[in-house]
């Protein structure tokens, strides 16, 4: 077969998700698709001009090898010292992605070998679960407990030994939740003690209102911490695919000589369209976070008007929901016929995870107008459902 054991065994629940809001729109109903976190807010428009400028350039046109992108990963770095105050070295510290995602791929390969342990929480990305196969590491999920963040004491000291990783996302999806310094700072000592390498994937930090901490920033940071950052969430450019990472210089080395029998860097107008959005003033990424604070709000107190109440997180562009216990349904059955009877498509919580079972996540990626209607929409369909 045509197949090796670390190919992905398809995409799920998102295939099944998929298939329900294209039978939806068959049978007439407008979709309102709170399924997928593609951030609708416009993009910056210088962001989008350096591109458009750059597409009238020659010099753009050709493969872009790494010294090609050392202004990108200087705009990176400046951007990394204007929030945190370290001044990382563009040169080795840092290293340019085709969205964080590819990123993280490509990253687990890089570092450990099949067979290596992964230490990465329940619930999660789902894309963890697909490139923890496809590197072949044994993934080992770790609860969420109190605020939502994992007790690390309680991975069992064999599994801290074998690991190679451990991999955080705060703000976090589906959850939204946040982590404090502390708790980075308690998981910095914890992979220092297992010799571990700890990957935060970061590309929700502009959807908070106040600055978010980020590990890479802590005193032995440095040399034990890979940061993911991405184009996709704080500028609204998910379609053009652009990440960075930042961090020890042992492993970005190791990440730039995996990738370079893989991939040629993103085209050069592109990055230009990266280094312009990093320069976008903090008052207008507060401007947007303040945009996903509203959301968050309005939706959360739609639905508790619909009798459905959930936790208001302090961050992030998701609302994450226990289903209500009287609902005569598990949250993917109940996810997709949600869809064939109203057109809201929402995110059932399993596709993160085992922990998932019983959630949905709501993606907050309309106006809030329509985040009300869809509560309303949803409301209906609940006392139907005799909920
Ligand atoms: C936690 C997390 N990491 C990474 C990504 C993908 O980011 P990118 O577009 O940079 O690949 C997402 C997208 O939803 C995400 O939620």
């Amino acid at each position: 077969m045509f197949r090796s054991r670390r190919t992905p065994t398809g995409g799920g629940v998102f295939l099944e998700m998929d298939a329900a809001k294209a039978e939806a729109r068959a049978q007439g109903l407008e979709v309102i698709d709170l399924s997928i976190g593609a951030s609708d807010l416009p993009p910056p428009p210088e962001a989008l001009e350096a591109l458009r400028q750059a597409l009238d350039d020659p010099a753009t046109y050709g493969y872009c090898l790494k010294s090609g992108t050392l202004p990108f990963l200087e705009a990176a770095t400046d951007w990394y010292f204007r929030r945190y105050g370290v001044a990382l070295d563009p040169r080795r510290e840092a290293l340019s992605l085709i969205g964080s995602q590819e990123g993280l791929a490509h990253l687990l390969m890089a570092v450990a070998d099949p067979g290596d342990g992964l230490l990465m929480c329940d619930v999660a990305y789902p894309s963890y679960f697909g490139a923890a196969r496809v590197a072949g590491l044994e993934a080992y999920l770790m609860p969420l407990g109190e605020g939502l963040l994992p007790d690390l004491q309680a991975v069992p000291e064999a599994v801290a030994r074998r690991a190679k990783v451990l991999l955080l996302n705060y703000p976090n999806n589906p959850t939204a939740a946040l982590a404090s310094w502390d708790f980075f700072a308690e998981a910095l000592r914890f992979c220092q003690r297992y010799d571990l390498l700890l990957i935060h994937d970061n590309p929700y930090l502009d959807q908070a209102l106040e600055p978010t901490p980020s590990p890479l920033a802590l005193p032995g940071g440095r040399e034990r911490v890979v940061e993911l950052f991405s184009l996709s969430k704080s500028y609204h450019l998910a379609g053009f695919r652009l990440g960075w990472a930042l961090g020890s210089a042992q492993a970005i080395a190791s990440l730039e000589a995996l990738k370079a029998p893989i991939d040629f860097n993103q085209y050069l107008g592109i990055q230009r369209m990266g280094i312009a959005a990093l320069q976008v003033p903090a008052e207008r990424l507060r401007a947007d976070a303040q945009t996903w604070a509203r959301r968050r709000q309005a939706m959360a107190q739609a639905l508790a008007q619909q009798g459905w109440p959930v936790a208001l997180p302090a961050a992030g562009m998701y609302l994450w929901a226990r289903l209500p216990s009287s609902l005569p349904f598990d949250d993917l059955a109940f996810a997709k016929a949600l869809v064939a009877q109203t057109g809201v498509a929402l995110s059932p919580g399993r596709a993160f995870g085992p922990g998932g079972v019983g959630y949905v996540r709501f993606a907050l990626v309309q106006p809030e107008e329509v985040l009300r209607q869809s509560a309303l929409k949803i409301g209906q369909f609940l006392r139907q459902a005799g909920a």
